[in-house]
């Protein structure tokens, strides 16, 4: 196979690990060879290096992103008889962890420009019980955080910010994680910064909820104090060795994101004229991420095979909108009630983004598309 007709990954891992095996092999076996495997150096230097990055007070790593959000959630005083608003165009941790706190999330339709939660209908399903509102940086597009911030001070609600797709997003100026009252990271491997595991944080400048977050990932623990506890929390720690790995590749994030931003550049050049929306253009004081880029089109599956039958890696996130997913069955939510969703979820498609996408590869996307369409 010649090497412009190698298959093109949707994600490309491999490459960027094998860019910094050495460092991080080394980085891993020393935190190893420490002896000190939890909540040791690695992870509170991580900490204060992450919060830097995003510009937050503090950063308080966690096992997951879904357990960034139950945490984040349950620190801000969110439980059991609470109404949470959020999207149903997600990953299914951004409920599974509303759940976990005891609390009840509650759907708002999305904007069918950004994807992202549409702030008219959060605030049509706002009642006596909402505490708080979850809004998704859904493709690494920050959401509309100058309404939702509004909103949230106009009805005393907290704003948690699910991140885990916005590593690095601006909106109004300001990085995701650093506008509600937390952020919740994920560093999942695919994710704009990623371990080698699972592993995630919160980032948060609230004093109070920062503590909470420490001693809810730590079994509940009160500050210093091996066996009292201040609160139910559960084992929902970042290991040492992530930590380590995760600090590897931090000082690479920002060159990283504006690759991905490059390569978008490049898509919206080469997918000119051909019948598809492209991502939208942030506002300004906006930026995004790209964790991925997603493109709404006519005939989505058929060019997804046509993609895969020429060796080009896609995606859909997400088909099943979690309105309709049998997990939820029981809560009786109705498709109609929900129409952007429902739309969106039948006509977009994620095609490759990673930071080492080059310019041929991406120009090779595009023309495969345009072929596609003109095929039609
Ligand atoms: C939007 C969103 N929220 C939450 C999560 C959960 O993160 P994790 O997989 O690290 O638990 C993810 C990860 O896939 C995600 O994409």
């Amino acid at each position: 196979m010649t090497d412009e007709l190698k298959p093109i990954p949707l994600f490309n891992l491999k490459e960027q690990h094998d860019s910094l095996k050495q460092e991080i092999n080394a980085a891993a076996t020393e935190a190893l060879n420490s002896m000190h495997w939890l909540l040791g150096p690695q992870t509170e230097q991580f900490e204060a290096e992450f919060a830097k990055t995003i510009g937050v007070k503090h950063c308080i790593t966690c096992s997951s992103g879904a357990s960034a959000i139950q945490i984040a959630l349950k620190a801000a005083g969110i439980g059991e008889g609470d109404e949470v608003i959020t999207t149903p165009f997600t990953f299914i941790a951004t409920t599974s962890s509303v759940s976990l706190t005891g609390a009840k999330f509650v759907f708002a339709d999305i904007d069918p420009v950004t994807y992202n939660i549409d702030v008219a209908d959060v605030e049509r399903k706002i009642t006596k019980n909402t505490k708080a509102i979850l809004p998704v940086h859904l493709y690494g597009y920050p959401a509309n955080m100058d309404a939702i911030m509004h909103l949230a001070n106009e009805h005393g609600l907290k704003v948690i910010e699910d991140c885990a797709q916005a590593h690095l997003a601006t909106a109004d100026g300001v990085m995701v994680g650093g506008i509600g009252d937390a952020g919740c990271f994920s560093f999942y491997p695919s994710k704009n910064l990623g371990a080698c595991g699972d592993a995630g944080c919160i980032t948060t400048n609230d004093d109070e909820i920062a503590a909470r977050c420490r001693s809810l990932r730590h079994s509940g623990r009160a500050l210093g104090k091996a066996y009292e506890y201040d609160l139910e929390g559960s084992t929902l720690r970042m290991d040492e060795i992530q930590a380590a790995i995760l600090r590897v590749k931090l000082p690479h994030l920002a060159e990283w994101t504006e690759k991905r931003r490059k390569a978008a550049a490049w898509y919206a050049e080469g997918l000119a004229g051909v019948p598809v929306v492209l991502p939208p253009t942030p506002p300004a004081g906006y930026s995004q991420s790209y964790y991925v880029y997603t493109i709404r089109c006519e005939h989505r599956d058929e060019l997804q095979a046509y993609l895969k039958e020429h060796g080009i890696g896609s995606a859909v996130y997400y088909p099943v909108p979690l309105y309709k997913q049998p997990a939820y069955k029981h809560l009786g939510f109705k498709a109609t009630d929900y129409p952007q969703a429902e739309k969106a979820a039948k006509e977009v498609l994620s095609i490759p983004m990673f930071p080492e996408i080059t310019e041929e590869q991406v120009a090779r996307v595009c023309d495969t598309i345009r072929e596609f369409y003109e095929k039609k």
